[in-house]
């Protein structure tokens, strides 16, 4: 099954995002999508938060250069390894490095990490996300052994981009580096907050329309979530239910995708990251960072797992799956184009 961009238009998309009519039949076209391609499958990934250093200064985000309230951190390749280690026992395949944009990790450093993760752990995947970069680098990690690389686009609309950021930014950029990581072969995953500040439905059908050209192998979407030292301390959280529809849209427009039940889902609402698996999400990244860093990690207020260890995330997040009517998947869970 294909889903050209003429197969909805622009005015059916702004119902199904808008209208909370349309929930139900958005989450049983989604369900069933969801089963063609993956069955019950959940795929778990290990997200290892290696450093809160972050050179930019995103006006949303709370370890953005500016907030000096933020105990700054970074984790030694040992440290990671230790995380590695702990994720291996734990049954994880793939281990996401997530960090702020750190220039303190050369492109050899990175590498190295890289290499060390896949010498030690061959049948893993390892993903990276650490933002914008040069496509040289992008090339240096892909050689080093990186699999999938997650740089959400946050919104394509340029005057939208120019609200969320700080002049030095730019959303073509964002775009340009997707492209680029695309290109040189890794799986790529994109997308966006849903109710960033200055958001309209039309810019989310850019985002929309925007994915459709690029066919991401993974799409991580939440609510925005107000941090209370950031310039946008004062804008209100995001709809669960309008992330739940856009959800479920994801899975319509994209069946073959990785879609997660991100943590920002499960902040909003205790049942949040349940929710999303039943609207079509199959993916769920629990925490592998030590504890002691977990709460230095706060892009928003009240995250959740900021005080618990890894083992008790696993085994939280397996009973949230069963809970919700699926299975853990064992094994990698690279993305299926085909059915
Ligand atoms: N609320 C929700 N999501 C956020 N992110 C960053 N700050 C916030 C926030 N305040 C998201 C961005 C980023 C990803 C790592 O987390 O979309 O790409
Ligand atoms: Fe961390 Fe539930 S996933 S405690």
């Amino acid at each position: 099954m294909t889903n050209k961009k003429s197969d909805y238009t622009d005015e059916e998309l702004k119902r199904w995002i808008e209208d909370g009519a349309f929930s139900e039949m958005l989450i049983a076209k989604a369900d069933r999508l969801r089963r063609e391609y993956y069955g019950d499958n959940v795929y778990l990934r290990g997200l290892i938060e290696f450093t809160n250093h972050c050179k930019n200064n995103c006006y949303y985000c709370g370890i953005r250069r500016s907030n000096t309230n933020v105990q700054r951190y970074r984790m030694t390749i040992e440290e990671i390894q230790a995380c590695c280690q702990e994720g291996d026992k734990l049954g994880y395949r793939t281990f996401v490095l997530q960090g702020g944009e750190d220039v303190f990790y050369s492109d050899g450093e990175i590498c190295r990490i890289i290499n060390r993760i896949k010498e030690m752990y061959p049948d893993c995947a390892v993903t990276l996300s650490i933002g914008e970069c040069s496509r040289e680098s992008y090339l240096a990690y892909f050689r080093a052994g990186a699999d999938r690389y997650l740089l959400r686009e946050e919104t394509v609309n340029e005057r939208h981009y120019q609200k969320l950021h700080p002049k030095n930014m730019s959303g073509k950029n964002r775009q340009k580096c997707l492209w680029n990581l695309k290109e040189i072969g890794f799986q790529v995953g994109a997308g966006f907050m849903v109710d960033s500040p200055f958001q309209t439905t039309e810019d989310l059908i850019q985002d929309l329309r925007f994915l459709q050209e690029l066919q991401p192998d993974m799409i991580g979407i939440g609510p925005y979530l107000r941090h209370s030292n950031t310039p946008f301390a004062l804008y209100k959280n995001g709809s669960i239910e309008k992330t739940l529809r856009l959800i479920s849209i994801l899975r319509i427009l994209f069946p073959y995708a990785l879609i997660p039940a991100t943590t920002a889902l499960g902040t909003i609402h205790p049942m949040g990251r349940e929710l999303g698996l039943k609207a079509g999400a199959n993916v769920l990244m629990p925490n592998l960072s030590p504890t002691k860093v977990r709460n230095k990690y706060e892009l928003y207020d009240n995250k959740i797992c900021t005080g618990d260890e890894a083992v008790k995330c696993r085994a939280c997040i397996e009973r949230r799956v069963r809970s919700a009517g699926y299975q853990i998947a064992v094994g990698r869970g690279d993305v299926k184009r085909k059915k």
